[in-house]
């Protein structure tokens, strides 16, 4: 009797558990909130997204939402598309205090790890390092100490590493204060020493502007936002030449784009041209659809609207933009609802006509340095890996089974928790409006808003 009544305890419980396996594997893919003022790092076939504002937040201070704490990336080897869009969670390890507008790039030692920068904490719990990097390697986050004067913390600038591992990091907005500054930092991130450039000549303070590395090792900046709350001109962009040392000014012409902050720029794949997407103009002005898109030559510095096909988007700000392959990756953002894909493809390949699409394909992958090895021992290999899965999911379901007795109904309950935000929050993005996210920026970017 007993041992009939332990037999069907125990195949209740095997059953239970396989769905269990079943529900946690196969129907809870992660879908992170959708954000604005995050950092977007691409290193070597993942793009990594990190924390931002939590577009579903629409209280006032204090409330953070979940997205603070989100880290996870693409897996851009293969093809995908941004109608179903599969990211990896890396949250659990994450130790970055939920913030916004932090910077990151790929540097370091091995030219493998995020390399994150300021930022301003969304909780009260405060960032203890200005600087944190994820190993990409094995996936560990670690608080680096790095000599030299320590800088202010400061927020809403752009990050840009040069070809020698060197990070530049020009103004921004002091952490705490209400001051924009306009000096220039450096992060060895190699040697992990703290230095300073120029000041001479610099663009005046500003915070979200755009900017990027050119092949000549000049960084371009282009537009960014005025403690006075203006989105300053593109009829001037600036050039800082990281070997020597100099800052100088360039007078743009042709289609000069409007003032505009919150804007994402990129080198072509040319490397004759930048491309510079979205943003926000005078007075939180949205940006109409025709004029969210320019490329600017830096030969002659003119500006030009290029040709474009595909469904255009809806201008987005505070995003982030990476050349990956022969697209231009947009992610997340502010500036669109539902109905559009946390991320936006450019097919920038051809310079007489960029393509909006929706499909990303991978580059073809680099010739193998080695000749193949033979497939017996690949196949040896897949044999031993099943048998360990085998003997593992054996052990685990026994292990399981004896302990499911007890905790079954704790589980259940976890599963379907799980699903409630999820459904919520789908919910409330649903509901997002181009207003909903604005009043959010008044929240969090007060001094770029026009009362
Ligand atoms: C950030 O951290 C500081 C120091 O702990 C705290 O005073 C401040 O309120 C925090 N900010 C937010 C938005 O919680
Ligand atoms: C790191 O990789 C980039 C290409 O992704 C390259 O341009 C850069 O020179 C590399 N940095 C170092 C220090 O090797």
């Amino acid at each position: 009797m007993l041992k009939k009544t332990l037999t069907y305890f125990i195949l209740f419980n095997l059953i239970q558990f396989l769905s269990l396996i079943e529900i946690n594997c196969l129907t809870i893919p992660f879908k992170p909130t959708s954000r604005h003022l995050h950092a977007a790092t691409y290193v070597d076939n993942k793009l990594y997204i990190l924390s931002g504002l939590d577009d579903n937040v629409n209280e006032p201070l204090g409330a953070v939402g979940i997205g603070g704490k989100q880290f996870f990336y693409l897996d851009v080897s293969v093809p995908f598309s941004t109608s179903a869009l599969v990211w990896n969670d890396l949250s659990k390890d994450n130790i970055v205090p939920s913030q916004i507008g932090a910077t990151a790039v790929k540097g370091g030692a091995n030219n493998d790890t995020i390399i994150l920068y300021g930022g301003r904490n969304l909780t009260q719990v405060e960032s203890k390092s200005l600087i944190y990097t994820f190993d990409t390697q094995t996936d560990s986050w670690n608080v680096p100490i790095i000599s030299g004067e320590s800088s202010i913390k400061r927020r809403s600038l752009t990050a840009i590493i040069d070809y020698q591992g060197k990070i530049y990091l020009f103004g921004g907005k002091l952490l705490g204060y209400d001051t924009y500054v306009n000096d220039m930092i450096t992060l060895d991130t190699i040697n992990l020493i703290w230095g300073e450039g120029s000041s001479i000549n610099a663009p005046t303070a500003r915070i979200n502007y755009g900017a990027t590395l050119l092949p000549n090792q000049n960084i371009i900046y282009i537009g960014g936002g005025d403690s006075l709350n203006q989105s300053l001109p593109l009829n001037e962009v600036y050039i800082y030449d990281t070997i020597n040392d100099i800052w100088s000014v360039k007078n743009t012409l042709g289609s000069i784009p409007s003032n505009r902050y919150g804007l994402s720029v990129v080198l072509g794949l040319d490397g004759e041209q930048v491309i510079v997407f979205g943003g926000l103009g005078n007075q939180n002005t949205v940006i109409s659809l025709g004029e969210a898109l320019y490329t600017l030559n830096i030969n002659t510095f003119e500006w030009s609207i290029p040709n474009v096909s595909g469904n255009i988007p809806n201008c987005r700000y505070m995003h982030k933009a990476n050349v990956i392959g022969n697209y231009m990756v947009v992610t997340f953002g502010a500036g669109y609802n539902e109905s559009e894909s946390d991320v936006l493809l450019l097919d920038i390949s051809n310079n007489n006509e960029f393509v909006w699409t929706t499909n990303f394909y991978p580059p073809p992958p680099t010739p193998a340095p080695a000749p193949a090895p033979p497939s017996t021992p690949s196949k040896n290999k897949s044999a031993v890996i099943g048998l360990s899965i085998g003997a593992i999911l054996l052990a685990t379901i026994s292990i399981g089974t004896f302990f499911l007795y007890r905790r079954n109904k704790n589980r259940k309950v976890k599963v379907s928790t799980l699903h409630i935000p999820n459904g919520k929050l789908d919910n409330q993005s649903g509901q997002k409006t181009v207003e909903t996210t604005n009043k959010v920026d008044n929240q969090e970017e007060t001094t770029q808003v026009q009362p």
